[in-house]
Formats: structure tokens, sequence, C-alpha cells
């Protein structure tokens, strides 16, 4: 294909760097984007008189047939144009004639790639905010099923404190709910018109930026002509939000990974999300929750491409700008694929909750309640600490639970002990007087859940 810009030209450009520059093998996922974008450029452009009312008619019908044919998947995508802009330009002049070639009025491929990235970037924002609301909707109810599932927390991968499935499971929430908060500041950041910026320097047509926000449903025009082609803020925002959240999931990966774990046996994965091994006839392999984790390296790579290419750039527009697109897309269809996986994984998880109250029931996790009791009889903190440290000492060596010491046993250490010493460290006890705003308590994660619940409809939508 000829180059539309080849005028000062005298030789054609190498195959090598035809092939080396070429962004159409992966730019051409922003063509509605294009083309929704440039009906709305030639409807301002005739409704200021810029280019006639003709002129302006044939443009967008052009497009639109464009458009319908690509959603028909009957548009040939030609792969020897430079990019999506050049290749649609091209085509509408191919289609259309002469009007085509006005298309590009007080417009730069600059200010309309930056268009382009942030309309697919309003959406990738709004697609992955679904997912992860359904995310976050589940680990409302599981925590809500399992407000009464005593576990033991751990500190160190140690036993630590007995705490319950549904407080646990509402710390995930917590943390996916700010990646739907960062997502949503994301969306913002996009949420905002270049056209008009031009290749650098805005342009001396009297185009209306305001019109054409408003067509596309930008919230805002951006503000400085040379910052509209220069940021890619928005993206690198995007990625930093994926980024951080498939951290929480992998972090959670890993533990339902440890928790299917022979030694664990708090967890079983669904048949239909696990898979078994060539060789080894017993084995059951955690895959989905692996590969999340693992993907988690790739998306963070894709940040660190983008805060990369970007660091030395000076302003405006540089080519170099042209890698931020597959960084972007590679994130976004690493987390469309991870989330839902992830969310089905959890949903036919089953968690063995007798198997959970045992484990929790070993390690000592009761030994900080143990001294709380004996600082309810007056002792100071630091000496019930060394009281219950001690008395956890000796079951260590006679490999024995704090609950099977005899009341003898237990005054021997301190005195101050009595009966209700058993009551005070049972487990249940444990977890349902930490009942203070944010505890495991019962009481407290249904409060929780119930502002949890609160969020979910004050963001379900937009
Ligand atoms: N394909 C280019 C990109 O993705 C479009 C902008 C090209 N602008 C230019 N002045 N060469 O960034």
């Amino acid at each position: 294909m000829a180059k539309l810009w080849a005028g000062r030209f005298e030789k054609p450009t190498n195959a090598l760097l035809d092939d080396f520059q070429s962004s159409i093998p992966f730019d051409q996922r922003l063509l509605e984007c294009d083309v929704t974008g440039s009906i709305a450029h030639a409807t301002m452009l005739g409704e200021q008189g810029i280019l006639t009312m003709e002129d302006a008619k044939a443009i967008v019908a052009g497009l639109e047939g464009i458009l319908a044919d690509y959603r028909a998947g009957k548009l040939e995508i030609d792969m020897g144009a430079e990019d999506v802009h050049m290749f649609v330009e091209a085509l509408l002049t191919d289609r259309i004639g002469e009007a085509g070639k006005r298309l590009h009025t007080g417009r730069s491929r600059n200010d309309q790639v930056a268009l382009d990235v942030r309309m697919y970037a309003l959406q990738a924002n709004t697609q992955v905010k679904a997912l992860l609301m359904k995310l976050c909707q589940l680990l409302l109810d599981l925590a809500s099923e399992h407000k009464n599932t005593v576990m033991a927390g751990y500190t160190h991968l140690q036993k630590a404190q007995p705490i319950t499935l549904g407080f646990h499971l509402m710390a995930y929430f917590q943390m996916f709910k700010r990646d739907v908060q960062r997502f949503e500041h994301a969306y913002d950041e996009a949420d905002v018109m270049p056209l008009g910026s031009g290749a650098l320097a805005g342009t001396t047509y009297p185009l209306n930026r305001e019109r054409v926000a408003e067509l596309l449903g930008f919230s805002e025009v951006t503000d400085n002509a040379l910052d509209g082609v220069s940021d890619r803020d928005f993206l690198i925002s995007f990625l930093a939000a994926a980024s951080t959240c498939m951290m929480h999931l992998s972090r959670f990966c890993e533990e339902l990974i440890l928790w299917s774990t022979n030694e664990f046996s708090t967890a079983i994965m669904d048949d239909g999300f696990a898979t078994g091994s060539s060789i080894m006839p017993q084995k059951k392999n955690p895959d989905a929750c692996e590969l999340t984790r693992g993907k988690t390296g790739r998306v963070y790579g894709d940040l660190m491409a983008l805060l990369t290419v970007m660091k030395g750039l000076p302003l405006a527009y540089n080519k170099d700008m042209q890698e931020d697109k597959e960084a972007f897309f590679d994130a976004y269809d690493t987390l469309m694929k991870c989330l839902p996986t992830f969310t089905e994984m959890l949903r036919t998880t089953a968690f063995k909750k007798d198997e959970m109250e045992r484990s929790a029931g070993l390690g000592f996790t009761n030994a900080t309640d143990l001294a709380d009791y004996l600082v309810g009889k007056g002792l100071p903190f630091r000496d019930a600490h060394h009281v219950s440290g001690s008395l956890v000492g000796k079951c260590v060596k006679e490999n024995r639970a704090l609950d099977d010491l005899s009341l003898e046993e237990l005054k021997a250490a301190h005195p101050a002990f009595e009966e209700d010493i058993y009551e005070a460290i049972a487990l249940s006890t444990c977890v349902q007087r930490r009942s203070l705003r944010g505890g495991p308590a019962p009481s407290a994660v249904e409060d929780s859940i119930n502002r949890g619940r609160q969020w979910m409809a004050q963001h379900s939508e937009g």
C-alpha cells in the first residue's frame, strides 16, 4: 500500500523497516474505536463548516459501512498497512473517493491514537471491574456461609491465633474492593478526550472539541495539546491496577495451593479445576492457581515495560509509544482470563470445616488468650505472656495441648488459674471475644459483610 505520507520521499521504505514498524498485527484491535472516533470527528467537522455537510455525510456513511463490515467479520485487514489508522483512512478513500481524503483535516495520528487507546482503556476498565465485582460478590457470599468456620490464622506461616474462614475471605474482599477502586480511578484518567491536540500544538481549524467529547461520551477534554499526545499515564494506571490485582490473586492462589496439600488438607479443589499427571496416577494438581500465580509475572512485566518505554521520552509523541499497546493488551487479556477462571475455581472449591477446626486446635493458637485470661486476673501482660510461654514449653515437650493441662498443672504455673480457664481458651471463645470492628468474631464479620454489600450496591453502576 502506498504511504499516505510519502510526498517528501524519493524512495520507498525498506521492506525491513516496513515490517519492523508495522503495528497493524496488534493495533487492529483498535479498529472499532478508531472508526467510532473518526465518525465523531467527521460529524463535528461538518457541523463546524470545516467540511461541507455533503463530504461529512459521505465520510460518516463510509465509516459506518466499514464498521458494519468489520462487525460482520467481512472486513479483510491489510497487513501491509502501517497501522490501523492508515488502514481505515486508505480503505475509506478507496470506498468513497475524494471525500475520504478530507477526514484527517485538523487531526494527527498522534491525537488519533491517543483517542483510540483511551476509548479502548475505558472499555477495558469497565470489563475488568465487572469481573472483579463478581469475585467480590462471591467472597461476600462465601464469607457469610463460613463466618463460624474456625481455622488457624498464621504469621510467618506459623500458627498464630484462631480466626474463621469467613474472616479470612473478607480480608481478600478488602483487597479486591481496593482493586475495583483502582480501576475506577484508571477509568477516570482515561475519560478525557484528546482530539484537537493535533500533532503536538493543537490546530488552526475551529474544532469543537467539547462536541467530539459529547459524541463519544467523554466527561472532559484534555487541557494541554502537548500533554494530550504525550500522556500514557492512564495506561500505566491500568497496568498498575492490573499488577496489584494479580498480586492479590496470586497470594490467594498460593494459599489455595497450600490448603490443597496433603499436609494442610483443608481445601479440596473441584475436579473440573485440577489436572492429573501423566505418570503419577494419584496426582491432582492445582494448575489454575499455579498459572494465575505465574501470569502475575507477565503483568508486572507489562507495567515495567511501559514505565520504561516512557521514562526517557521527550515531549511530545515518539514512536516508542507504539510499544504501549502490546503491554496493555497483554495485561488486559491476562486479567480477562484469570478473573473468571479464579472466581469459578473458588466457587467450586470445598472447604473442610472439621479439618480446619482440628488444625486450629494444634499449635497453641490459644496461647495469647491464656495470657489474656491471666491479665483479667490482674497480672501485667508481660508476666502473663511469660507464664503462658512456659506452659507452651511444657506442652511441646510432653506433646500435649494447653487445653489438656489439668487445673493443678496450671495452678503450679500460676495460682490465679480457675476452672473457667478452659472456657476462656476454647477456640470458639477466642474467636468470639475478638468482636471489635474488623475482628474475626462472627458478629464483627457479619457487620463487615453488610458494609461490603452496601459498598457493592453503590459501585455496581457505571
Ligand atoms: N501506530 C502509531 C502508534 O501506535 C500511531 C501513531 C503514529 N504517529 C506518528 N507520528 N508516526 O503509536
